[in-house]
């Protein structure tokens, strides 16, 4: 089932936002029995933007640790996946291309199909490697999760950008045949390009999930992959934590397997840890699990691991990997936790407030309150074009410990948005 030469993800990095509203923060806002987010849904906080981060920070700020550690020698395409686009033309690979200083020699393209996206920008990644084996694919997946204040939808909001370089002979994952597909016409989660926030059909999103969940398994099995039970552990995008216990359930129902508690929990529970603080990071979202698999358990040598990957609308795929030997000593553990940890928490009124921030359109210059502390920043629009910084990483703690004074004047309510 593994190509020959092996060929799959040789390293993963990710990143998320500056700051953190934790859910016992919206739920005190909107009077939610914290159950409800804490164990209904699985999720414990989500990742909240800066006024001057997006998915294109976010993006350069993952892939960086790989060009630093690799660098970019080999590196002829860059694949970036997002639903949260900041552009109808340019790629938001191009930014990051230049905020890394990439060499021109680079195709960069931008790839859409709502949470699917990043998944397809693997498979392809995998097809370009195998025409020439000595290339590598650098895929970004980066998209920050939004729906309206008080919808149902705002509980599982969040961001985050996984960067993975996809290469022959891969260190970590080697990606296997055959891929189980699903495409199916539903409206279940859209986007409308006049809109910030997506519109969802809640229940129907979860239903229709639930069918890609089979549906790809069925092509899977029907295409000749691995029996259920070879699986260790199974990897899924997770739009809030318990959808991928969810979603394993129903799957090992569908194939007359015990599905109880202790079975879920065995094949998921390690594959949660990131989502659950992060949020849906829709694209990002189940390369977060894997790397939340790959930093949460034990030696995991050879064993085969199902991801199942879903984007509303929708498009699913499922296929399976097996971890390369010494895969453990290429891991990234204190570095994500600490991308986790170092998040901020902000009070209700802040993220309310970053939550409704947009740009004028106007072409008018509108520099962005300096509130991030790491490499990237989003300096703000000028003429209609968007201004990215690269700073000093010393300079970048205080100038936004000011930027975030100046955001909350009186210690409690926020200023005006263009502040
Ligand atoms: P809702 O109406 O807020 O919540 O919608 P609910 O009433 O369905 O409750 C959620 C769960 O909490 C239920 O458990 C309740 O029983 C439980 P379940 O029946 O699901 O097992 N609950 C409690 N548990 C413990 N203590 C309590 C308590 N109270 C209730 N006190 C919904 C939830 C997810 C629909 C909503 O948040 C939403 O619309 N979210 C956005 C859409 C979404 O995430 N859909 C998931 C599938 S689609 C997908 O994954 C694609 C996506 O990522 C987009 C893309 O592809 O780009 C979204």
């Amino acid at each position: 089932m593994v190509s020959d030469p092996a060929i799959g993800i040789h390293d993963l990095s990710f990143s998320t936002t500056e700051f953190v509203l934790p859910h016992a923060t919206l739920a005190d806002h909107n009077g939610t029995e914290i159950g409800k987010y804490h164990v209904g849904l699985g999720q414990q906080s989500m990742s909240v933007p800066a006024a001057d981060e997006d998915i294109v920070t976010m993006g350069a700020t993952a892939a960086e640790p790989i060009i630093t550690r690799h660098g970019s020698d080999r590196v002829r395409t860059v694949v970036f996946a997002t639903e949260s686009s900041i552009d109808q033309a340019k790629s938001a690979g191009v930014y990051v291309h230049s905020l890394l200083g990439l060499p021109s020699a680079t195709r960069v393209v931008e790839l859409k199909q709502a949470c699917y996206g990043a998944t397809a920008a693997l498979q392809f990644a995998v097809g370009l490697v195998r025409r020439d084996p000595v290339q590598q694919v650098l895929v970004i997946a980066s998209d920050i999760s939004k729906y309206d204040l008080d919808s149902p939808g705002e509980a599982t909001q969040g961001a985050a950008a996984v960067a993975m370089l996809v290469g022959s002979n891969p260190a970590l994952v080697r990606i296997e045949e055959p891929s189980g597909l699903f495409t199916a016409d539903v409206m279940d989660f859209w986007r409308p390009n006049y809109r910030d926030a997506a519109l969802v059909d809640g229940q129907e999103s979860v239903d229709a999930y639930l069918r890609a969940v089979l549906g790809t398994w069925k092509d899977y099995a029907e295409q000749d992959g691995r029996p259920l039970d070879e699986f260790t552990a199974f990897c899924y995008h997770q739009p809030y934590a318990k959808m991928a216990y969810k979603a394993h359930r129903h799957l090992l129902h569908h194939c007359e397997r015990h599905s109880g508690e202790a079975a879920v929990a065995r094949a998921v529970g390690r594959t949660t840890a990131y989502n659950t603080a992060i949020g849906n990071s829709y694209t990002a979202s189940v390369y977060l699990a894997l790397a939340a698999l790959l930093d949460e358990a034990d030696d995991l040598t050879g064993r085969p691991i199902g991801f199942m990957s879903y984007g509303s609308g929708s498009v699913a795929e499922f296929f399976g990997g097996t971890l390369a030997p010494g895969y453990r000593e290429h891991l990234r553990t204190t570095a994500h936790r600490g991308a986790v940890d170092r998040r901020r928490p902000v009070d209700y009124a802040t993220y309310r407030e970053l939550h409704e921030r947009s740009f004028p359109a106007d072409g008018g210059d509108h520099p962005t309150p300096s509130q991030t502390t790491g490499s990237f920043r989003l300096a703000g629009l000028r003429g209609h074009q968007r201004v990215y910084e690269r700073r000093a990483a010393d300079s970048a703690r205080s100038s936004a410990e000011a930027g975030f004074r100046r955001l909350r004047p009186d210690g409690h309510r926020p200023a005006t948005a263009h502040s």
